[in-house]
């Protein structure tokens, strides 16, 4: 594939890994994905943050200040040259002994990303996707936090390939109590009776940036919220319900286990929140010519 990548500060077309990083041994990483908007990246400085929290959650130091992130990752997409560009930022433990214990890895090492810009189909957006709530519990806070944005995303995976055999394109995950969380990488809002209602970041969900994005944008359009804790029953009678993330950025769900959410397709309030995004990011990073949306 035609990518570029950044490998502690030097940009090549292919990089390699040694096997005893324990990024690749354990999953002992962390990461973000990023993405761009006129090939403009998009609410970085609050991915450089989460970058930060998640590498404290798992005491991992990092060696690089933002403003070397800033640099490099610049450099790399303008390097790529892509209309678009998918960023991913990994920062592992390092190359240690072949042992859990991280004591042995000296450095992390920073690999930086750029491919071109993932799109979805069109008709996920014009119809929405549809949802599976599977059997695969999302990981307890106090096991592996889903709050910190580790590399070690089996969790996730097995849902994933849950909601392949059952025919959707994404699962939705509860969390060991029954109450909703989220997507596999996304978060999760519904509707009822004209209100949004998304799982509170206490039920054990990733602090999307995207989420934080919709809910301030609830907040300005004085669009009623509400997070909190739900069981799956209260999305028998959702009216709608869509899912965030920097890819897919606001998606709509349509239908759930196979049966339509409201009347089946993309409703108001979602198709509300998809125009307010893009604007958003069309005030902060230019217009885009329709065209060039990824959608
Ligand atoms: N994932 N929940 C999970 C488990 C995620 O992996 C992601 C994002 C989100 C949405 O977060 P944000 O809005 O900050 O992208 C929620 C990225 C996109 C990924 O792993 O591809």
């Amino acid at each position: 594939m035609d990518l570029k990548i950044n490998f502690n500060g030097s940009i090549q077309d292919e990089a390699f890994i040694s096997v005893l990083d324990h990024g690749f041994l354990f999953g002992d990483s962390v990461y973000e994905v990023v993405a761009t908007h006129g090939n403009k990246l998009c609410f970085l400085e609050a991915h450089l943050a989460r970058l930060r929290n998640s590498a404290a959650g798992i005491s991992l130091e990092i060696p690089s200040e933002d403003e070397w992130f800033v640099e490099q990752i610049s450099r790399t997409v303008q390097s790529a040259n892509f209309e678009e560009t998918y960023i991913r930022i990994i920062v592992t433990r390092g190359v240690g002994e072949i042992d859990i214990d991280p004591g042995s890895c000296d450095r992390p090492n920073i690999i930086i990303i750029a491919a071109p810009a993932k799109v979805y189909p069109h008709n996920y957006y014009e119809k929405g996707i549809d949802l599976a709530l599977v059997s695969v519990k999302r990981n307890a806070r106090e096991s592996l936090n889903p709050g910190i944005k580790t590399g070690n995303y089996l969790n996730n995976i097995l849902a994933k390939m849950e909601a392949n055999r059952l025919g959707a394109q994404d699962a939705l995950m509860l969390n060991a109590e029954g109450v909703l969380t989220e997507g596999t990488t996304s978060n999760f809002f519904f509707v009822n009776e004209g209100k949004l209602f998304t799982p509170s970041l206490d039920c054990g969900i990733l602090s999307g940036i995207t989420r934080d994005v919709a809910i301030q944008l609830a907040l300005e359009n004085g669009i009623p919220l509400e997070e909190g804790h739900w069981p799956p029953e209260e999305l028998t009678h959702a009216e709608e319900a869509f899912v965030t993330g920097t890819v897919k950025k606001i998606m709509p769900a349509t239908r759930l286990d196979g049966k339509p959410i409201g009347n089946g397709k993309p409703g108001p309030i979602t198709a509300r929140f998809m125009r307010l995004y893009d604007q958003l990011l069309d005030e902060k990073y230019g217009m885009q010519p329709a065209q060039g949306r990824s959608q």
